[in-house]
């Protein structure tokens, strides 16, 4: 049983050691979700980075967009994604087609564009029979647990996204919302993205974002990038290996590199990924939880799971960040 920390309203706020802190709302008595007290939430999500919130009963996609509307968090647009989702209204998304048996490894959400979300939502209308644990990762500790000289490295030279958009699986058109070309080409311009189109109707991007970031409201620094997540290595090694002998390194559907151009060992990668898992705070899912998540500060992640799991997202309050962009 972990700490119990006053809270307003009269609810309590239980933390525990590598646990994401958890709000119980009153039982009888729980407000309706649309009566959320957003401004005490907030101020809890801005002290602690995530706050999960047991007792809301949140059962659909339309429940999420009122939670949001309580909580004062303006939807925003998909865009450059990586799997296929499906759109609710009020920008209300199901979770990511990810495969239930993959580790879904730690990363912020969008941290590759360069108007990013600061603030995620996950409702979970049915929790896994087992497994898929909400996980988070503190961005400020990870800035503690990283070698000096690997946070150096990135904080000087930010990271690279190299994507390959081919005819067939993830495409540029569900990636960006459009079949049209130039309202692609057009989107890359405005946001920083080097982007060519190849002979064969393909599509390929890279980007350089600042790795390290300076929280808009703490002023700390904190590690924001998805370097170890979208890693070649986070590829199916045959996937892989049949791609590269078919377009070269570069027609893999993404990879990482440092934002010199240089390649990220895989030895980083897992360095990164070792302390994500010291930093990580978890919670079992339950039935109607609703997770708020300071998206710049926290990573989040998601381990296998069985059984019929049923998640919706909304990320939000976008932000362009001082120091996102390529130099
Ligand atoms: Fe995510």
């Amino acid at each position: 049983m972990g700490a119990v920390e006053a809270v307003p309203d009269g609810w309590h706020l239980t933390l525990g050691e590598g646990r994401i802190p958890v709000l119980r709302l009153p039982d009888p008595g729980a407000p309706a979700i649309a009566d959320l007290p957003g401004e005490g939430i907030r101020a809890l999500v801005a002290r602690h980075g995530a706050i999960l919130i047991r007792g809301l009963g949140l059962a659909s996609p339309a429940d999420l967009a009122s939670a949001a509307r309580a909580l004062g968090v303006a939807g925003m647009a998909e865009c450059e994604g990586f799997t296929s989702r499906l759109a609710h209204p009020d920008h209300v998304y199901s979770a990511s087609d990810w495969p239930s048996e993959d580790q879904l490894c730690m990363h912020h959400e969008q941290s590759y564009a360069a108007v990013v979300p600061s603030i995620a939502l996950f409702g979970c209308l049915v929790a896994p029979e087992s497994g898929g644990t909400a996980a988070v990762a503190d961005g400020e500790r990870m800035m503690e647990l990283l070698p000096e000289e690997l946070v150096e490295r990135f904080e000087r030279d930010g990271w690279e996204l190299a994507r390959s958009y081919l005819e067939f699986g993830f495409t540029w058109a569900e990636a960006f919302g459009t079949e049209d070309r130039e309202l692609v080409s057009d989107y890359c311009a405005r946001n920083a993205v080097d982007c060519t189109w190849t002979e064969d109707g393909g599509l390929r991007t890279r980007q350089r974002r600042a790795a390290v970031l300076r929280h808009p409201v703490t002023g700390r620094r904190v590690w924001f990038n998805q370097a170890a997540f979208l890693h070649e290595s986070s590829l199916d090694p045959l996937i892989r290996e049949h791609l590269e002998e078919l377009y070269g390194v570069e027609g893999l559907p993404f990879r990482t590199l440092y934002g010199d151009g240089e390649t990220i060992p895989t030895d980083v990668v897992d360095t990164i990924n070792k302390a994500y898992g010291v930093a990580g705070l978890t919670e079992p899912w339950q039935d109607g939880d609703l997770l708020m998540v300071d998206n710049l500060r926290m990573a989040h992640g998601r381990d296998p799971y069985e059984g019929d799991r049923q998640m919706v997202a909304l990320f939000g309050d976008p932000v362009r960040v001082a120091g996102h962009q390529p130099r």
